[in-house]
């Protein structure tokens, strides 16, 4: 078994699409959802789908081996961000190397960085008055948003449409294609990393 840890800071639409996919998976299960906020609605969706959960403070990230301790527990192999909103330290990326991705709801390098997410990303976007957005699938380094890419996808925006219609337009996407995403990855990559 691949074991996976989601993490998310948010409402968690895209882990529970992932959890939804993995959920009779023979190979490949979600074992553990992290948040660093109490309030996410992610932690209910986990508790939905009897996956363990546990919520982390800035200092078991940033200033202590709190969260490593807790992966090994867990026997994580892979790390899965969807919509969480924190810095990975470079311990994590060093102990996790090439095993930490990321969706990003813009066409990286484009409207990636430090404050890119969320709505922010697509209030850029529209203030761009762009012709289309999409999604990014990427490995996680030690910069926002600046790990290998590992899958796209766009679509077409009306110059009519709000920055909301366009995020609901990039999430369709996002539901759509990640969690396959995911799966790819491991099938090519993880399996042999292992
Ligand atoms: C998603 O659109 C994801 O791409 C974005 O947060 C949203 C989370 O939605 N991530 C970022 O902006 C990261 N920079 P969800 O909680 O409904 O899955």
């Amino acid at each position: 078994m691949v074991r996976i840890a989601i993490f998310a800071s948010g409402g968690g639409s895209n882990a529970e699409k992932i959890i939804q996919y993995f959920e009779h998976h023979p190979t490949i299960q979600i074992a553990l959802v992290i948040s660093n906020n109490k309030n996410a609605g992610v932690l209910g969706i986990a508790d939905r789908y009897k996956v363990p959960s546990q919520v982390i403070h800035r200092k078991d990230m940033y200033e202590s081996d709190h969260l490593l301790t807790l992966l090994k527990n867990y026997k994580i192999d892979l790390l899965v961000l969807a919509g969480f909103l924190w810095l990975i330290p470079a311990y994590l990326i060093s102990a996790y190397t090439n095993k930490i991705i990321n969706i990003h709801p813009s066409l990286l390098p484009k409207y990636g960085g430090k404050g890119m997410y969320g709505h922010h990303v697509h209030e850029a976007v529209k203030a761009d008055q762009s012709a289309i957005s999409g999604m990014t699938v990427h490995l996680v380094n030690e910069k926002y948003d600046e790990g290998g890419i590992i899958f796209q996808k766009e679509c077409k925006l009306n110059q009519d449409m709000n920055a909301t219609e366009i995020a609901a337009e990039v999430l369709k996407l996002e539901h759509k294609y990640f969690s396959a995403v995911i799966e790819n990855y491991i099938t090519t990559h993880i399996n042999r990393l292992k």
